[in-house]
């Protein structure tokens, strides 16, 4: 029977490619979406029709556990239990430290960690009583080196891969992984909205001299949800074309 995958953030740029990737392997994926984004997840859904897949798309804030808890109700009852969560939303507000209003911090908080607690929270324990999981935490090579301007970010990042850690501890005797991917540059929006000047700069210090591409992290991911990477957990998968090794 096909697994159940959801996927936080699923319409963005990193998450699409994940959607795309995860359907094509067999998965029923469910993408979700910031209640903000309902009407780009319209055409968004009619792209992926027009590429032969029909994702179904549920609007729900990462950053709020009530959501949370009403999304993962929603999904059991028209799909069946997660087998896969994929925690993929992400948010920037770059700023130099010395700018940086609480509003800020707090926002790229509660989207970025919090709401990793928020939506592995509502499907932790099914999957521990079934005996199969596959939890996968979208990080950041900034959460592994820091970035200038991004202590917000590069904050939330790095805590993901303890949390990573934690549960993976707990849930390795139940058949449930946890692993973090954490992405280097990666051609999406979130990037594009750099400064050009700075972009080419961060650029120019990558080792293969390129951006990535979403299909380069949706690989490692699918990798990470498959079968065969049941003795892989607590694990952080780097793609960032040799930005960061470690
Ligand atoms: N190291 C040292 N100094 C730097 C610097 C760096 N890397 N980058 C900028 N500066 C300096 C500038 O030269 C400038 O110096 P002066 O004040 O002497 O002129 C100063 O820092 C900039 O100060 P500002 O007050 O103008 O900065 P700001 O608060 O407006 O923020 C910034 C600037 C938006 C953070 C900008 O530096 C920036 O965009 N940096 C890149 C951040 C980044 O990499 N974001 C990643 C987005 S994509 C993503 O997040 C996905 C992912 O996971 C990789």
């Amino acid at each position: 029977m096909a697994r159940i995958a959801l996927l936080t953030g699923g319409i963005g740029g990193i998450g699409t490619a994940i959607c795309v990737r995860l359907a094509r392997s067999g998965h029923t994926l469910v993408a979700n979406c910031h209640p903000s984004e309902i009407a780009t997840a319209e055409s968004w859904q009619q792209a992926r029709a027009a590429e032969g897949l029909m994702i179904p798309v549920i609007a729900a804030d990462v950053a709020s556990f009530a959501d949370c808890a009403r999304m993962v109700r929603e999904i059991d009852e028209r799909f069946g239990p997660v087998d896969v969560l994929v925690n993929c939303a992400g948010i920037t507000r770059d700023k130099t430290f010395k700018k940086m209003e609480p509003a800020q911090w707090e926002a790229v908080i509660d989207v970025n960690l919090n709401g990793v607690f928020n939506v592995t929270r509502q499907v932790w324990e099914g999957m521990l009583e079934r005996g199969f999981g596959r939890i996968i935490n979208i990080s950041s090579v900034n959460g592994q080196r820091g970035q200038f301007g991004q202590a917000d970010y590069s904050a939330a990042k790095a805590s993901m891969q303890g949390f990573t850690m934690s549960l993976a501890q707990e849930g390795a005797a139940k058949g449930v992984t946890v692993n973090t991917v954490s992405p280097g540059y990666i051609e999406t929006a979130m990037t594009l909205a750099m400064d050009e000047g700075i972009r080419n700069s961060i650029i120019s210090g990558i080792p293969m001299r390129r951006m990535g591409r979403p299909e380069e992290v949706a690989a490692a991911v699918a990798f990470l949800a498959s079968d065969e990477s049941a003795y892989i957990t607590g694990a952080n998968i780097q793609v960032n074309g040799g930005l960061f090794m470690h």
